[in-house]
Formats: C-alpha cells, structure tokens, sequence
C-alpha cells in the first residue's frame, strides 16, 4: 500500500518536472513560461517566441488569469534581477479602436489592466502583476509561453523587406504537368 502510493506520488512529480521542454521553463496551470532576460522591442520580442526560441516554437505569454499574472510578476523579480519595471506579455491592438487580442490568437477573457492605456503593447508591471501599454519602440524583458503537449508551430517569418530591395524574377514558372487530384 505504502509502496502504491510512493509510486504514485513519483509518477505525479514525473509529469510536473517533465512538463516543460527546458528545465528553467515555469510550468503554470498546464503551460510552460519562459522568461527571456533580454530587452527587445514587443515586434522582435514576439519574432523570438515565435522563431527563437531554442526549445520550441512559442508565444509571447499568454495570461489566461490572475494566478498567472501574479505568478509571472514575483518570478520576473528573480529572472530579470529588478524590483521595478514591466516585461511584454502577448498582448496587443492594432490601434486604440481596434481589440487587444493575444499573440495565440485569444481574444481578451481576463482584463488586469492598470492604469496606462493610450498605447497599443502591453507589459505587465513587476510592481503589481497590472498590465499598462507601451509603445512599438519600447525595449523590455519578456516573457513566452507554450502548451507543452500542443506548441504552435508557424509558417515561415514574414520579412519586412522593402519591395525595392526584392530582386524582381525574370524566371516564367514551369508549366504544371500530371493530374492535380
Ligand atoms: C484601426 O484598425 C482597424 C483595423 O485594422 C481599421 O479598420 C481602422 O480604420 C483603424 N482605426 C484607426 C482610428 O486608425
């Protein structure tokens, strides 16, 4: 009986600690949180998530609730070294009319907004778990999150090339032979 129960409780630990690809990832509430000590950009944040991240492709962090949030705030103390200032999570609007929607597609449930509005990317604040938003030029630590037993996969990055740059093709694309089902 004893020994029924250590085995269960051993398997119980095993699913916690292999939850998340990387063993510095947090695991919370199922997903799996990285805290990128790294100030980028919202747009380059996201763009590493997505592409850089060295485990898996990821988000920049979903925050489904205030668990999460309060969560992400007392560890960012540790993982960025500061008492003070805010880390991008995923979440954005296209312009102040526009919704906030979140990096995997989620429209906002949950709302921990502070009191800081006029801009259209938010970070969260190391001080009280509050969400305030930033502008596009705005460096700031970050934090991604992935489901670990569904990660996101993307399509290839969409480059900000400017169309003058782009070599024009001369090439007539071969003709389709065969059938097409
Ligand atoms: C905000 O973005 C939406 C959707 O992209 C667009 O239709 C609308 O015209 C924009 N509004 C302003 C005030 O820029």
């Amino acid at each position: 009986m004893a020994l029924k129960k250590l085995l269960h409780l051993v398997s119980l630990v095993g699913v916690v600690f292999s939850a998340c690809f990387d063993n510095g990832d947090k695991e919370i509430g199922g997903s799996c949180y990285k805290f990128v000590p790294q100030k980028l950009t919202f747009a380059d944040a996201q763009y590493w998530c997505h592409y850089k991240n060295p485990v898996t492709a990821s988000y920049l962090a979903y925050v489904p609730n205030q668990f999460t949030s309060n969560f992400l705030a007392s560890y960012a103390r540790s993982a960025f070294e500061t008492d003070d200032g805010n880390f991008w999570i995923g979440l954005s609007r296209k312009n102040s009319s526009s919704p906030w929607i979140w990096d995997n597609g989620q429209l906002l449930g949950f709302s921990n907004f502070g009191g800081q509005l006029g801009q259209n990317f938010a970070a969260e604040s190391i001080v009280n778990a509050k969400w305030n938003a930033f502008g596009s030029t705005d460096q700031k630590f970050f934090v991604c999150s992935y489901d670990p037993q569904a990660p996101p996969t993307f399509g290839p990055p969409v480059t900000d090339v400017p169309l003058s740059t782009v070599p024009v093709s001369t090439e007539v694309p071969p003709t389709p032979t065969g059938i097409f089902l």
